[in-house]
């Protein structure tokens, strides 16, 4: 297959690293279309773990080319900080490119993530506090700094002065924050635009001479479908575009060369930061799943929101992504649970059911879920590598998933490392 895209089906965290790094064993290229250092992926190889937030998942293999594209947001100072942690690490980066249109998290879109999620209160999204939303703001309101400007020590100061200067009005004025230091952030900006010069490249053109030379491609998501700033719980999303869709516009690709999408799920389901939930545990079941499945942030540390696997956001992401298959994670995090439960639908307080994801929050807030109770298991499954292997309770649930998701199984993880997945 030579095109693939590989995304997140609920509210990130499904394990897209793990994904990612196994089918890059069969790929040359793996590119990042989207978002920024919010996103953690992990990787797993051999008990060493890998916690990837700008850097695509494919590192780990030392000749396959690694691409940040354009629709990306880049924090310089935190990339560069990963880079370092790789080459101590002894994984080469030398294989990296970035395309000079992504657009430079500068230190005033941390400050005013920070101040504007402390200025709503109890509203707040519950951001990374990344800087994510305030550069994607100036990037649509273009007056964003790009990496072709941070490259350019003259354009870069120009503009950096230029856009500085209205920040600091905002943080100050708007918000009663502290005002940025122009000229220490230009001296210390200009040198990692200095670092980052050898990485810069072309990554649309770079992406399209790979798939003419019919070499195989990965396309890297992160987050995912239900913090996709349309078609997620917006406003309870993030800043761009996490699905599949939005791989061609943030790489520079046209729709015709992808081959194959492949959405990941979790077996049930977690969310960190805010917004509505339905399937939500608040009892010692979804305490378990936090403890077992160790459920807390790869990027922030947060504890993560867990419940019941919801079938109606994955059937809304299968349509929204045209996935032609799920990889299912996590599923030994299920075992020794009692009966479990999955929702297959919404009901609404007149009686009327919902069988498509709603699209606003006050519907939303008014479903309640429909469950079915699916029998559960007690065995170790961490040692299966065939989809006959695991116990018939495992067959039956996976099987039920596909039923009510409407899209084929392709995988099932049944462990972190990359050896513990089951490919069907
Ligand atoms: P991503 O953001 O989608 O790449 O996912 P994260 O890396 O943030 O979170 C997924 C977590 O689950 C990581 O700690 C992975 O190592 C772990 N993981 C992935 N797949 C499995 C699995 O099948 N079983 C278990 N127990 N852990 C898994
Ligand atoms: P990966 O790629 C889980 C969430 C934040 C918050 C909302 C907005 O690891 O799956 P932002 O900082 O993007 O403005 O925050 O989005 N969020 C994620 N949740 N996994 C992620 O990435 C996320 N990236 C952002 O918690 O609710
Ligand atoms: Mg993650």
């Amino acid at each position: 297959m030579p095109a693939n895209i590989v995304i997140g089906t609920q509210w990130g965290d499904e394990g897209k690293g793990k994904v990612i790094d196994i089918m890059a064993s069969r790929a040359q290229v793996v590119v990042r279309s989207q978002g920024g250092n919010n996103a953690g992926h992990t990787v797993v190889s051999n008990g060493q773990v890998y916690k990837l937030h700008l850097v695509p998942s494919g590192i780990l293999y030392p000749d396959t080319q690694c691409l940040i594209g354009a629709g990306v947001v880049l924090d310089p100072k935190d990339f560069i900080g990963e880079l370092d942690e790789m080459e101590q690490r002894g994984v080469s980066t030398a294989n990296l490119k970035i395309d000079p249109r992504a657009h430079v998290v500068m230190p005033w879109h941390l400050t005013l993530d920070g101040l504007s999620e402390q200025f709503r209160g109890n509203s707040d999204i519950g951001t990374t506090k990344r800087g994510i939303g305030p550069t994607y703001m100036d990037k649509y309101e273009r007056c964003g700094i790009r990496v072709c400007d941070l490259v350019n020590p003259a354009v870069f100061a120009e503009k950096a002065r230029a856009t500085g200067i209205l920040k600091n009005k905002i943080i100050t004025e708007v918000y009663g924050g502290q005002a940025h230091d122009l000229d220490a952030v230009i001296a210390e900006y200009t040198a990692y635009g200095e670092r980052l010069r050898p990485y810069v490249a072309d990554v649309s053109v770079l992406t399209y001479e790979a798939y003419k030379a019919g070499k195989t491609i990965l396309f890297e998501g992160a987050q995912a479908t239900l913090l996709d700033i349309d078609f997620g719980t917006y406003p309870y999303v993030t800043s761009s575009h996490p699905v599949s869709a939005g791989v061609c516009v943030g790489t520079g690709v046209g729709p015709r060369m992808i081959d194959n999408i492949i959405g990941v799920a979790k077996a049930y389901t977690t969310r960190v930061g805010k917004g509505p939930f339905p399937t939500e545990l608040f009892d010692e079941i979804g305490d378990q799943i936090r403890e077992k499945g160790g459920e807390y942030g790869t990027t922030t540390g947060r504890p993560r929101r867990t419940g019941w696997f919801d079938a109606v956001i994955v059937r809304h992401s299968v349509r929204v992504n045209g996935l032609d298959g799920l990889a299912i994670n996590k599923l030994d995090t299920l075992s020794g649970l009692g009966t479990l439960k999955v929702c297959v639908g919404y009901v609404k307080p007149d009686g009327t059911t919902l069988h498509d994801f709603p699209s606003s929050l006050e519907e939303l807030a008014e479903c309640a879920p429909i469950y079915e109770e699916i029998q559960g298991f007690d065995e170790d499954i961490t040692g299966c590598r065939t989809f006959e292997e695991l116990p018939k309770a495992c067959q039956d649930y996976i099987l039920r998933l596909e039923e009510l998701c409407e899209c084929k199984v392709a995988m099932v993880g049944v462990g972190p490392d990359r050896d513990q997945m089951i490919e069907r």
